[in-house]
């Protein structure tokens, strides 16, 4: 089953370029995020805002949103302004778990981390400020949907960011840190919540936005706890086997801190072998969708062969 589904993946992605697809959409992404933030006075807060969002970054999330919006028949533009509140409420994560309260990590996309350069205070400040502005954004930049689809739009980001997603994801990893006897119903409980959760909104706020129906929603969002889990590990396996070089963040740290991972539980090559298998679980789900789903699809194969 798996290795058909690997067949067919070859033959319908053997047209599809998607290094040419990525760069073309996060390049899209880059300019609607420079756009939306300029900086006026207190010119230091919007300033740290923007340093954090134009670091560069894969668009990850952005790109899942504009694809599945794309794949139901939607529009770039209906999708960009959530595409666009996506990345700035990652950043603003991002920005939160490398203070010194949190993970205290000095490196960010390459990058030294918002507080290494504005200082604590201002980079709470500059999460705080991406938050608030991801959920106007949208609310006021959404046009040609109806209010009720952009209501539901705006109630899906907020449960994955707070104490339902992200927040709780973080809080049980922080208790986490430590010990030696996480359970993996405890990593998973993690992953699924401080990365799936953001990954899982990014896909159904783009079916959400196109329209689709609740049962094509229900696949969408299959599809995306799926390959959320699946970039946790690979994110894990590469903490271990990638340089800061290739990681734009510090390597190693994981091993260094004792954390309990993926690969720690398993070892690398199963914790391989498990995100193979959430991916071809994933791809599975979008069948129904036909070959509209190929971009999608060959995302999902892109995070198990990424090495950055
Ligand atoms: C990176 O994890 C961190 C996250 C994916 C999200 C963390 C969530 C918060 C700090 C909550 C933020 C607050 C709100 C309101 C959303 P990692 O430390 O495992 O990975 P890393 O190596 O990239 O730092
Ligand atoms: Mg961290």
């Amino acid at each position: 089953m798996v290795a058909m589904d690997n067949l067919q993946m070859t033959s319908q992605t053997a047209q599809f370029n998607l290094s040419a697809y990525l760069l073309e959409h996060q390049s899209l992404v880059e300019a609607a995020l420079d756009r939306a933030i300029s900086v006026v006075y207190p010119e230091k807060i919007y300033e740290a805002m923007r340093y954090s969002l134009l670091a560069g970054g894969k668009r990850l999330r952005p790109i899942l949103c504009l694809a599945t919006c794309q794949m139901a028949g939607g529009t770039l533009e209906t999708a960009m302004p959530t595409a666009c509140a996506l990345e700035m409420i990652h950043t603003m994560s991002l920005i939160h778990d490398d203070l010194p309260a949190m993970d205290n990590d000095d490196y960010r996309r390459g990058k030294l981390t918002n507080h290494k350069v504005y200082g604590e205070d201002i980079a709470i400040l500059a999460g705080d400020g991406l938050l608030a502005y991801a959920f106007e954004f949208v609310a006021t930049n959404t046009f040609n949907v109806p209010a009720e689809q952009v209501l539901k739009v705006i109630a899906k980001l907020g449960r994955a960011v707070g104490a339902a997603g992200l927040v709780g994801g973080q809080v049980v990893d922080l208790e986490s840190e430590g010990k030696t006897d996480v359970s993996l119903e405890t990593l998973n409980f993690i992953h699924n919540h401080k990365t799936a959760a953001l990954l899982e909104a990014s896909v159904v706020c783009g079916g959400i936005l196109a329209g689709m129906s609740e049962e094509d929603l229900q696949r969408l969002s299959g599809f995306s706890q799926n390959i959320g889990l699946a970039f946790q590990i690979i994110d894990d396996v590469l903490d271990i086997t990638s340089t800061q070089e290739q990681l734009g963040k510090t390597a190693g740290k994981d091993l260094q801190a004792q954390k309990v991972t993926y690969p720690s539980l398993w070892g690398i090559e199963e914790s391989l072998h498990q995100a193979r298998q959430l991916i071809a679980a994933a791809i599975a789900q979008l069948e129904p969708f036909g070959d509209k789903a190929t971009p999608l699809k060959a995302i999902a194969h892109y995070i198990t062969s990424r090495t950055h």
